[in-house]
């Protein structure tokens, strides 16, 4: 599924998508009108009921709630086209299907333990990528983010991985901060952000971004200078009052494809893909002891060239959390097209990939794996 748009600012939370503003109707007596619709004897008696109901929908309808009444609000687009489907049905039996599936959104939520999808609405989530090819046309520009730090990943993807694996409240570890998109993401959305970053300089631009950012849900997002492969993520939560994280979400160095410092210390600086592997498998090590069982580790990384080979990075990457005792639950590709990165050296790229026999870089990968 392509996403050509951020989310939209009017539900940038995740809480509720879809077209129209919304309908705030009297729980009663729409399930009590959906009851009626499902009790109908024929197709045709339905389809009349049908009728009655979504005009007794539109504002001011018998429907409508008053402030004092117990409501329920739909967006109007997700409604409507709930009803059109119940009226398109060509048998009773998969009409009533419909009609019962609107009636349990209708009654309340229905959310899975790690994230708070409401599953009574599924089709209010259409933002929400759950295939695994992610093409994502433009980068998120709004607010506090920025494309300027050489390396930072679209903000589309913490937004994502938040909003499928966190709930409010939860904690989020980032082990590579950078610019702090995932420390933005996570304070529009209202999740707790613990950030590493081994650049005091980058540590304080991020914060920087992060505190011009509208704290809407009283999150904390709190970045600390260091390195992540010696770090205890357990103790630096519970500073914070948080005995463990919910989510991890890890973007590395590519190894050397960006040196982000001259730091020894820094993954772009390791001497060889090897020793790139075991700093990040410490890293591993450290925030897998913070994660809660059942929770989801997410890394984003792509391969690298190098002598004339591809190097397989996200793979041995991804081994590396494998190794850990991980369980590996999706590898997604994305689309690198257009990043900073290669902007400027595109054309050199497609002459070197011409002459050269090989295919010029258009993805990179998050792989998902989950805390046994
Ligand atoms: C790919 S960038 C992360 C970009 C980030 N996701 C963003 O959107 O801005 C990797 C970051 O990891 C940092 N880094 C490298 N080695 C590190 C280490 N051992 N501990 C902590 N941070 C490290 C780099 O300084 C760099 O800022």
């Amino acid at each position: 599924m392509a996403i050509a748009e951020p989310p939209s600012p009017a539900g940038p939370d995740g809480a509720e998508h879809g077209a129209g503003p919304p309908l705030r109707l009297r729980r009663g007596a729409l399930i009590e009108a959906l009851g009626a619709l499902a009790a109908s004897a024929d197709l045709d008696g339905l389809r009349a009921r049908l009728a009655v109901l979504r005009a007794n929908v539109t504002p001011g309808g018998a429907l409508w709630a008053a402030p004092a009444d117990e409501a329920v609000v739909f967006p109007e687009g997700l409604l409507l086209a709930e009803l059109d489907q119940i009226g398109a049905a060509l048998t009773l039996e998969r009409a009533r299907y419909y009609v019962g599936r609107l009636s349990r959104a209708a009654k309340g939520e229905r959310t899975a333990a790690i994230n708070e999808i409401d599953l009574n609405r599924w089709k209010a989530y259409d933002d929400i990528l759950t295939d695994s090819l992610w093409l994502i046309e433009r980068r998120d520009s709004s607010g506090a983010h920025s494309a300027e730090y050489w390396g930072n990943f679209v903000p589309q993807i913490p937004n994502q991985l938040l909003r499928r694996y966190t709930r409010k409240g939860d904690w989020v570890i980032d082990p590579f901060v950078g610019s702090g998109t995932t420390l933005i993401e996570g304070q529009r959305l209202g999740r707790n952000v613990l950030g590493v970053e081994l650049q005091p300089s980058v540590v304080e631009r991020a914060r920087a971004l992060v505190a011009g950012e509208p704290n809407r849900h009283g999150a904390i997002c709190h970045v600390v200078a260091g390195d992540s492969a010696e770090t205890d993520f357990r103790a630096l939560l519970a500073e914070q009052g948080a005995a463990s994280a919910q989510l991890a979400l890890l973007h590395p160095p590519y190894h050397d494809i960006i040196r982000f410092s001259d730091d020894p210390r820094d993954l772009s600086n390791a001497a060889s893909v090897e020793s790139f592997l075991e700093g990040l498998g410490r890293v591993v090590a450290n925030v897998a002891a913070a994660l809660d069982r059942g929770r989801y580790l997410a890394l984003v990384i792509g391969d690298k060239y190098s002598r004339g080979e591809w190097v397989p990075l996200g793979f041995q990457s991804m081994q590396v959390v494998q190794s850990q005792g991980f369980l590996l639950k999706s590898i997604v590709v994305k689309d690198i097209n257009g990043t900073a990165g290669k902007r400027n050296q595109k054309e050199l790229w497609r002459y070197r990939a011409l002459a050269g026999g090989f295919y010029v870089f258009r993805h990179e990968y998050v792989f998902l794996f989950k805390k046994r």
